[in-house]
């Protein structure tokens, strides 16, 4: 099937000339003026390209093209121009014209110059399908959990998602912060617009600004060319800052004007640019306690603080285990040809009793590595790795030592389980923020590494 063209122009000859010379490759619809062309814009959903004069009698072609991309933000246009419209052409391209072709027509020129368009707007397309595809993979649905904790994150995520609130996710390693991040996109206005992941703690400073605000050529050594930032490439759609306790005080300061401002320079630039993003910020550090400590600015830790969503770690929502494990299995199973059908209770009891310093992350190779070895059927007791059978008895702490001793190792314990969060720990603990703190200065006198 040829893709759908329409051709607008108030005169006759220029219709017939341009339909001629594009329906070998084309399908093409003739209108006359600016309202014609709409009806036939509604009437046939496949048109895909909009070639219209700019100076016709009633509307012109600009209000036809600000029209249809708003009936249809695919649609690509190309204006042909006569020579006193000129700069109405290049104010068209900013209200999403694809093209201008000046008047008269020049007939190979113009089947080159809509090849082009079709191609950028099947590309546009494609890349839209492949964000709607993505958007179904991280939707609400990917996230198992039915613990209150879990259901308090559905309903943030949910009552965060459709607005541009800037949210800071916060939760150990391996809770699910990623899933969060990207569901929060999913579900907002913002979905079809790019996803922008940034690994704060991976990169030094300098590499990292670069990154974030981009760099003009000639900006640092080695800066070849210029080359535009995650803040301009996630225009109209989402920036996750990952890891964002890592960044350095210098550009701290930096994100904090970006984020008060909504602009920003290039590396070695002057320019200040604006874009339309929204931001999401994750840590599995305690970044109230950075703050404390100076090692944050606390004015940036409010700015992303907007709203706050916390993931506990998986053995303060034990309920969670079995129904993660059942997905999991699912999951696996399916990929070693449903061989594995389930789980026994002896077997789910050892998963179930299990801390899981690592988190849902943890859990999932876990079961992975289960079916994996397993030689079918359902995994039993013998599949459990070895390790999670050995700590067998849940509680896990020995009763030799004095108290004061099964206290430290129980804190630096709970500490390492969450990824050094003095604050979760103080809560999983039942102490305050204040004693941990003052616990933890004593151990670390003591000549304790924390
Ligand atoms: N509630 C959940 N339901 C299903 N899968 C989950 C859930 N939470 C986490 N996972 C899975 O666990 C793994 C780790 O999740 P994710 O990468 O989002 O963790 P994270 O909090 O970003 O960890 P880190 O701090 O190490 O970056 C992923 O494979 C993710 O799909
Ligand atoms: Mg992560």
């Amino acid at each position: 099937m040829k893709p759908s063209i329409l051709v607008v122009d108030d005169e006759k000859n220029t219709r017939e000339l341009m339909s001629r010379a594009l329906s070998d490759d084309y399908a093409v619809t003739t209108a006359a003026d600016a309202e014609l062309a709409l009806e036939a814009l509604k009437a046939d959903p496949s048109i895909v390209l909009l070639l219209s004069d700019i100076r016709m009698p009633g509307a012109s072609g600009m209000e036809l093209l600000k029209a249809a991309k708003a009936m249809r933000p695919q649609l690509a246009c190309i204006l042909l121009t006569a020579y006193g419209t000129v700069d109405q052409a290049v104010e068209a391209m900013k209200d999403g014209a694809d093209d201008f072709i000046m008047k008269p027509v020049n007939l190979d020129q113009l089947e080159a110059r809509v090849a082009k368009a079709m191609e950028t707007s099947a590309l546009k397309s494609e890349v839209a399908a492949l964000r709607s595809q993505l958007n179904e993979k991280y939707g609400l649905e990917n996230i198992t959990g039915e613990s209150d904790a879990m259901k308090r994150v559905f309903h943030l995520v949910r009552q965060a998602a459709p607005t541009d609130a800037t949210v800071l996710i916060q939760g150990p390693s391996g809770t699910g912060k990623e899933l969060v991040a990207h569901a929060i996109h999913s579900l907002s206005p913002r979905a079809s617009g790019p996803f922008i992941a940034v690994q704060c703690g991976a990169l030094p400073d300098t590499l990292l600004e670069s990154e974030l605000f981009g760099h003009e050529k000639g900006a640092f050594t080695g800066a070849i060319a210029r080359q535009i930032g995650r803040f301009e490439a996630a225009d109209h759609g989402t920036i996750f800052l990952d890891e964002i306790s890592e960044i350095s005080p210098a550009t701290q300061v930096k994100l904090l004007r970006a984020l008060e401002t909504r602009t920003f320079t290039r590396l070695g630039g002057t320019e200040a640019i604006k874009t339309d993003i929204r931001i999401v910020a994750a840590t599995n550090r305690d970044l109230r306690a950075y703050v404390d400590e100076g090692k944050f600015r606390e004015d940036l830790f409010y700015r992303l603080n907007v709203v706050d969503i916390t993931l506990p770690p998986l053995r303060e929502r034990p309920g969670d285990i079995p129904l993660l494990v059942s997905r999991f299995l699912d999951e696996f199973s399916a990929k070693k040809g449903g061989l594995v059908t389930g789980i026994t209770p002896a077997a789910m009891k050892y998963l179930e009793a299990w801390r899981w310093p690592g988190n849902v992350r943890e859990l999932r190779n876990t079961i992975e590595k289960m079916v994996v070895l397993s030689s079918g059927g359902k995994l039993d007791v013998e599949d459990v790795p070895e390790q999670l059978r050995a700590a067998g008895n849940p509680s896990g702490f020995s009763s030799a030592g004095t108290l004061g001793e099964t206290e430290k190792a129980k804190i630096l314990a709970t500490l390492k389980e969450t990824g050094g969060n003095r604050t979760q720990a103080a809560k999983l603990l039942g102490i305050s923020r204040r004693t941990i703190y003052r616990k933890l200065d004593e151990y670390a006198a003591e000549g304790e590494k924390i």
